[in-house]
């Protein structure tokens, strides 16, 4: 079997994978990428709807969750945001900030690839594809085996991603490779990831799939205000999908389903009117939405004819729904994967292992799983690069 020498073998040819590569590369060390791809960047390929929201302007630590919140701070401070803007703009690629500091593409996601592919040819970096790996040991040095050849270094990155979108090549090599060495991992769930309705709500609320709105949304006393979507199956949009990495079985999540009025004071306004509940909610939500809700609320009076405690039960109903969802779409579904591997066993500034001498995890493998709006590839980009500095 053929075997080859490098200063440094990085497993995955995602973000975080050629990110740490070119950066280890530009400081002269040899580096080859694996991955058992056909293709390099594949999420980076779907992302963003397409145009990749590869960064955001505000990336800070509170958009990332971990079970050590600081881990996260020394690598984003190595490697801020205005970094990799600087070089997405020095290879010419136009994007624009959608909202909330979200930076896309302006044309296609495959503009990051190209970046990433031009950076890595220009450094010297050799990538091998189809490469699947079977075995992973140290004996004074790396020794990775795959179906087709042996490769050796004093250094590994782990960079395998999470177990989201199995489809797309995910794979639990990455905390595999996490438990050989002594680690420990914080259980990987879905997160960024439609929720289900149980089927009280299913029956209310499923035939009004495709409905959005804007709405505050909070769990564990964490908010978001962003859209939500009605599916057949449970709640997505950016709200849903937000609240669900914080959310457990345990909890529920409450939803305002207006939160710029009051209900009751809209209400109080309109006292006189002989309107129905269903009729006077059309004011404030999409007709079907309407009419799901007053159904929910079974409810079927004119305002005038509303009790005080109607009033109340219709306020907690709009301002503060507490929905228990039967689970989530799982890791099909689910944009990235929180947990992973323990932030107490590696180093925040280096990300090496405090196990295994020149072992390091960058990027969605380690415990740091970052909001929607392009957090995760700044977190890609920075651990990246915090290891490919310091290895
Ligand atoms: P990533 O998953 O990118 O790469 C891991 C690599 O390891 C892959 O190339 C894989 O093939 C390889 N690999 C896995 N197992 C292997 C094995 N056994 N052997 C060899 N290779 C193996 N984030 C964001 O900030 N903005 C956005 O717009 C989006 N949009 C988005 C859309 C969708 C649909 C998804 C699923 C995800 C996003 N994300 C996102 C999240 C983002 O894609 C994700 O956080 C980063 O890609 C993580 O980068 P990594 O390099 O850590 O893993």
């Amino acid at each position: 079997m053929p075997s080859f020498n490098h200063d440094v073998i990085i497993v995955g040819a995602g973000a975080a994978g050629l990110f740490c590569a070119i950066t280890a590369a530009k400081r002269g060390l040899s580096v080859v990428v694996l991955d058992h791809a056909e293709k390099v960047g594949k999420k980076i390929l779907i992302s963003g709807g397409g145009r990749c929201n590869f960064t955001n302007l505000h990336s800070g630590p509170h958009h990332f969750i971990s079970n050590n919140p600081h881990f996260c701070k020394s690598a984003l401070t190595q490697y801020p945001p205005s970094e990799f803007i600087a070089l997405v703009k020095k290879h010419g690629i136009h994007y624009h900030e959608k909202k909330l500091g979200q930076l896309f593409c302006d044309e296609k996601s495959q503009a990051i690839v190209d970046l990433l592919l031009l950076e890595c040819h220009r450094s010297g970096v050799s990538i091998m594809l189809n490469e699947s790996v079977s075995k992973i040991r140290h004996a004074g040095r790396f020794e990775l085996t795959t179906a087709k050849n042996m490769y050796l270094s004093q250094t590994m990155v782990i960079a395998t991603g999470g177990l989201s979108i199995p489809k797309m090549g995910a794979t639990d090599l990455g905390y595999r490779v996490a438990k050989q060495f002594g680690h420990t991992l914080i259980p990987p769930e879905p997160a960024l990831v439609p929720l289900l309705w149980r089927p009280a709500e299913k029956s209310l609320f499923s035939e009004i799939s495709g409905v959005s709105a804007e709405i505050e949304v909070s769990c564990l006393n964490v908010r978001f205000r962003e859209n939500f979507l009605f599916t057949h199956k449970g709640l997505s949009g950016p709200a849903i999908l937000q609240i669900s990495s914080y959310w457990n079985t345990q909890e529920a999540i409450t939803i305002n389903l207006l939160p710029d009025k009051s209900i009751e004071t809209e209400i109080n306004k309109r006292k006189s009117d002989a309107v129905l509940l269903s009729a006077f909610f059309n004011n404030f939500f999409p007709k079907s939405l309407a009419q799901a809700l007053a159904k929910k609320l079974e409810i079927q009076k004119t305002l005038p004819h509303l009790s005080k405690a109607e009033i109340q039960q219709i306020s907690d109903s709009i301002h503060r729904w507490k929905l228990s969802p039967a689970g989530t779409e799982g890791f099909d579904k689910a944009e990235v994967t929180k947990g992973g591997v323990n932030t107490d066993e590696l180093s925040s500034k280096t990300m090496e292992s405090k196990k295994q001498k020149g072992l390091y995890f960058i990027g969605e493998v380690v415990d740091v799983t970052g909001h929607l709006g392009g957090h995760n590839f700044q977190w890609a980009w920075s651990s990246g690069f915090a290891a490919g500095n310091h290895l």
